[in-house]
């Protein structure tokens, strides 16, 4: 037993509407009750998290963590069409995503945006899920691990070892987010370790141990078990279908 509480996330994207919003926080927070065994938080859309932080406001014992999918990292002022952490913890989030594929390879995030943001949001006191994943032809050239350790290191910068608390690590392969292709057990296994031995580069062996890794990418009901199952696979993050091919988006 590594002693790490499992966590699973579900990133709801640019997906649902109202009403199915507060469905699914009904059912995400029914299915849970008495399963404290697992850390769980949702990430809806910022338009939905008000409603959401409603429905999880009434729900006893705090089962379900609000999370935001992303936010800018200023305080306030003049950035329009951008949220910042204090509009965010107003609505009751705990906890945000930094890094994920779509907003570094659509959205063009750089690494140094998700280092700032990672610092922002735990000077903010908010959890942070630290989202990192190699592309197919980087997976094809054999660069799996250095590219996930780079975006590791890179994304940590400048964060304490006692601010690791608050860290989540998600590996997430992007060949696999919303194409039904998981990582095989024994890949997520192993990228899983590199990434873990790269925390204790980075810090030590106990801050190494304590950090949860999450695996995402085609994450689902009928591979959760075997993957979760490998030991340093610490929970999930879970999204769901594309809706168009990615070819065809704007960006
Ligand atoms: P997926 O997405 O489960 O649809 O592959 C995971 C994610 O983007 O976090």
């Amino acid at each position: 037993m590594s002693g790490r509480k499992l966590f699973v996330g579900g990133n709801w994207k640019m997906n649902l509407t109202v009403a199915e919003a507060h469905a699914l926080t009904r059912a995400v927070a029914s299915g849970l009750a008495g399963r404290g065994q697992v850390e769980v938080a949702v990430f809806p859309s910022f338009v939905h998290l008000a409603e959401v932080g409603s429905v999880l406001h009434k729900v006893p014992g705090n089962i379900v963590k609000l999370g935001a999918q992303d936010f800018y990292t200023q305080a306030n002022g003049a950035f329009t069409g951008e949220v910042s952490l204090a509009q965010l913890k107003d609505l009751g989030v705990q906890v945000v995503l930094a890094g994920h594929s779509e907003r570094r390879h659509v959205l063009g995030e750089s690494d140094g945006l998700v280092n700032a943001k990672v610092r922002a949001a735990l000077a903010a006191g908010l959890e942070v899920i630290l989202c990192v994943g190699e592309k197919l032809e980087q997976r094809e050239a054999g660069m799996t691990d250095q590219i996930n350790v780079a975006q590791t290191v890179y994304g940590l910068a400048g964060v304490g070892r006692t601010q690791m608390a608050k860290i989540t690590i998600a590996y997430e392969p992007v060949w696999a987010i919303g194409t039904g292709k998981n990582a095989t057990p024994q890949d997520a296994q192993q990228a899983h370790v590199a990434i873990r031995r790269a925390l204790a580069a980075l810090y030590d062996e106990t801050v190494a141990a304590a950090t949860r890794i999450q695996y995402g990418g085609s994450m689902k009901g009928s591979n959760a078990r075997e993957l979760i199952a490998q030991k340093d696979v610490d929970g999930g993050l879970i999204g769901g279908p594309r809706s168009r091919p990615r070819s065809s988006w704007p960006l």
